[in-house]
């Protein structure tokens, strides 16, 4: 409980906070992870199967169907009170912003109004040759086609649709990524929800808050886990996010009495 005061009091002390989440922050939302060795999305299957440009070219149907279940997941997901205690954060310093490597939309559900999503939106489709510019956003829902034959066909150009994911070997949107270095060089406050920190950029950006910009941020990082992060976590929550955030938020209204 120490470090959940000290946690409270880095937060209450800070100028600008920036949220750094990973796909642990959705976990108690019945979102699998990516890595969780057991239920992690990559038990079952391998990602370079998956979520690679090569891989949908060699076989549309696997890959769109693959998203089409985890858009099934994601849409009977809801917050958790990790999510909720996120977005509380923000009300109550709203110069925070929330940088997220999730696709699903649950810290917006939550209630958090400034994100950046580093990875896309998994809600969303769009033209595999962005035809109209990027992204050519293309709504799934305003026509049928034949589902038993995988993805439709962009109705502006006819190339294939896919996600609005970033795969990879991929670059992840240009304007988002430019946001969250310039976020994470002026926070003095990065608190680092459920991720393993493995997979760059998103993972640097918590030595960038810490090591680039003459004011050198405070890391506080919550995982049940250690992660890449671990190191240079100035605090470590030990524990899963949706259990120790409203903790941490609690302690923060008896210091705001
Ligand atoms: P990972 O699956 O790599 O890491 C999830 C992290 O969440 C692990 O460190 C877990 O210990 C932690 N965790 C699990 N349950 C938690 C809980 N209840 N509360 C807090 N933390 C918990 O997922 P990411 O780090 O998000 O990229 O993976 C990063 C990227 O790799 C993903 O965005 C995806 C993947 O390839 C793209 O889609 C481009």
């Amino acid at each position: 409980s120490d470090l959940i005061h000290q946690a409270a009091q880095a937060i209450r002390s800070a100028n600008k906070i920036a949220i750094l989440t990973g796909a642990g922050v959705s976990k108690e939302s019945g979102v699998p992870t990516f890595r969780d060795a057991l239920d992690g999305l990559w038990a079952k299957y391998n990602p370079e199967e998956l979520a690679t440009p090569m891989a949908f070219h060699k076989n549309p149907k696997l890959v769109w169907d693959w998203y089409q279940f985890r858009r099934e997941l994601v849409s009977q997901a809801k917050p958790n009170p990790g999510h909720v205690a996120l977005a509380e954060i923000e009300k109550r310093y709203p110069r925070t912003v929330v940088i997220t490597q999730n696709v699903d939309d649950l810290h917006e559900q939550a209630g958090s109004k400034n994100i950046i999503h580093l990875h896309g939106n998994i809600a969303e489709s769009k033209c595999l040759a962005n035809c109209k510019g990027t992204p050519t956003i293309i709504d799934i829902e305003a026509f049928e086609w034949d589902r038993e034959q995988g993805p439709p066909a962009c109705p502006h150009c006819g190339e294939a649709v896919r996600p609005n994911v970033v795969w990879f070997h991929e670059m992840l949107p240009e304007a988002d990524l430019e946001r969250a270095y310039a976020v994470s060089l002026a926070c003095d406050l990065m608190i680092v929800v459920g991720t393993s920190g493995l997979v760059n950029p998103a993972g640097t950006l918590p030595k960038i808050a810490r090591e680039y910009p003459d004011l050198p941020a405070k890391i506080v990082e919550v995982n049940p886990d250690y992660s890449m992060v671990t190191p240079i976590a100035d605090i470590k929550l030990e524990a899963p996010s949706g259990e120790i955030l409203p903790e941490v938020i609690e302690v923060l209204d008896t210091l705001d009495k």
